[in-house]
């Protein structure tokens, strides 16, 4: 009894031992031989982290096992479906699906037929404000019981740091045979909508091992990355970035400095948004541009223009939980990291100070029809995890009023969450807009940066474009008619409203 896959190994030696392993299914299925394959590897969680580092292992040559309990989504890629909406994604897992890349709800199988096992499964925010590890205790549980030869157990998800450490300890509890494993961390820095390109074009590659056979073994997974082959091949669906070096960096840690790299990155970034979200409140204190602050500060290579852009605040998956689980255990360890508090009390604000930007713009909401543009927490992506819009509107809601929203991938997704009768979801952004008392941009879509202005406002009730996240220069705003507030910059407005606007806006 066996994974249902379609493998392609090399050698008799490989043959013997998936027999060995009980692999019949496998060896009996569809047995090809082929040019010399790298890597077996199982990824455990198919969801936006797992999928994507699985379609990119098997995208370099590896033979990949992609593994999750949830039958929905399990059945969903087994018939050849996306369950997400992610670019290249698609691509790649048909273009490797049935030769490098193989599903499967079996861990125990996947665990034997594979020398390295990266975990992948969601690890949420506890009620505490820690991270909920008991998705990863349980996988480690089971992996335990699987281990007959020598295998690397991978941390991918982001976990606290001294996650390795209790990994090992799950396992070795659970009658892995000691010297038979390690465990090491890999953590991934994808972002959603971005996250193919992300990994295979990577700024670095964090590999977090605390012995050499260990690091070993995933330094020859990323080989073809490494030492730039997979780059030279030119036959990628997936277009480098600008200024691609033609190799990946490797950064080689202890498997704790691999954990910490990862906490300590998110919370920088977080950090590096609320600065400019503060700063953009101060800007619009005193009258002056956040864009050009933000140009002005970012041309400093010290500190960089990248994730500098003001808005309604981060969400998704990562940055909220992930900053409130490094400001848990910096405390559990001794250290009170007070400006982690600091940066989410921030991002919390924004999202308020929204919503009064909206109330100063419509006087009342109890009643008021809004169109919206954008669910997701981000551009690119039909993530609606943690996503600020769905907060927003959720208040607005609360506030009374009644809204059509539209997004060009979450509307499945923020159907779930928001209530029929008061949010009717529509098809373009031009039916968002229609009789709407204004229009309100919540997600960074570049599908919403080129709209016909002109019809835009054909069609609104009031000229009124509330904009959380600056896609449209004020200027051109300013001529197509709108009143038009957006983030850290001067208010579009016509002279007799603009005293109306800044006292309103607190
Ligand atoms: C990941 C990481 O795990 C998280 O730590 C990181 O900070 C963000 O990205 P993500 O891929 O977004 O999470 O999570 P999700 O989309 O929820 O996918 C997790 C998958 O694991 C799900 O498909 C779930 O069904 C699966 N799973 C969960 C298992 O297969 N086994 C389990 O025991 C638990
Ligand atoms: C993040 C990290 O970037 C990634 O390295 C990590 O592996 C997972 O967490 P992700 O959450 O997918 O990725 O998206 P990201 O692009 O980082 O955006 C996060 C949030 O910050 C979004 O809500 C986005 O709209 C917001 N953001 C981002 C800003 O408000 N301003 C910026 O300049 C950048």
């Amino acid at each position: 009894m066996c994974i249902k896959a379609d493998y392609l190994w090399h050698g008799a030696r490989e043959r013997e031992k998936l027999l060995e392993n009980n692999c019949h299914d496998l060896v009996a299925g569809v047995f090809r031989w082929r040019k010399v394959v790298n890597m077996r590897i199982a990824v455990v969680g198919s969801g936006y982290v797992g999928l994507v580092a699985g379609a990119c292992f098997a995208e370099l040559g590896h033979q990949v096992i992609l593994v999750d309990n949830d039958p929905a989504k399990y059945e969903a890629l087994d018939r050849g479906e996306c369950p997400i909406h992610e670019e290249y994604l698609p691509e790649l897992l048909a273009r490797n699906r049935g030769t490098n890349l193989s599903f499967s709800n079996n861990l125990p199988d996947a665990v034997r037929c594979s020398q390295a096992v990266f975990i992948a499964v969601g690890t949420p925010q506890a009620e505490n404000g820690e991270a909920d590890l008991s998705y990863v205790e349980s996988v480690a549980r089971e992996i335990a019981s699987a281990v007959d030869d020598y295998k690397v157990i991978v941390g991918k998800s982001t976990v606290p740091v001294y996650t390795s450490d209790w990994v090992k300890k799950v396992m070795l509890l659970n009658g892995a045979p000691h010297g038979l494993f390690d465990v090491a961390s890999n953590p991934e820095f994808l972002r959603e909508g971005t996250g193919v390109t992300d990994f295979l074009y990577p700024d670095r590659i964090v590999i977090g091992a605390d012995n050499e056979r260990c690091g070993n073994m995933l330094r020859e997974i990323y080989k073809p990355m490494v030492e730039g082959e997979y780059y030279e091949k030119g036959d990628s669906i997936v277009p480098p970035p600008p200024e691609w070096p033609g190799k990946a960096q490797l950064i080689c840690t202890s498997a704790r400095s691999a954990e910490l790299i990862k906490h300590a990155s998110n919370a920088f970034l977080a950090m590096k948004i609320s600065f400019i979200n503060a700063v953009a409140n101060v800007c619009e204190a005193v009258g002056a541009d956040i864009e050009q602050v933000r140009e002005g500060m970012g041309t400093d290579q010290r500190i960089g223009k990248r994730f500098l852009y003001p808005g309604i605040g981060y969400g998704g998956s990562c940055f909220p939980k992930d900053l409130s689980a490094f400001r848990v255990v910096a405390r559990e360890y001794g250290y009170e990291f007070k400006l982690l508090q600091e940066v989410m009390n921030i991002n919390a604000e924004q999202r308020r100070k929204f919503v009064r930007k909206v109330r100063a713009a419509l006087w009342t909401l109890r009643g008021k029809q809004l169109g919206v543009l954008g669910l997701a927490f981000k551009g690119g992506t039909d993530d609606i995890r943690e996503s600020p819009a769905i907060a927003i509107i959720q208040d607005l809601l609360a506030e009374g009023c009644k809204v059509a929203a539209h997004d060009p991938a979450a509307m499945k997704r923020a159907a779930e969450v928001l209530p029929a009768q008061s949010v009717k979801m529509v098809s373009s952004p031009y039916e968002a807009a229609e009789n709407a008392d204004a229009l309100l941009i919540l997600t960074e879509w570049q599908d919403y940066k080129g709209l016909d202005l002109a019809r835009i406002r054909s069609l609104l009730r009031y000229p009124i474009i509330i904009d959380g996240r600056n896609l449209y220069e004020p200027a051109i705003m300013q001529q197509h008619g709108f009143i038009y507030l957006s983030v850290g910059r001067p208010d579009v407005v016509p002279k007799e409203e603009a005293m109306k606007f800044r006292t309103a806006q607190g």
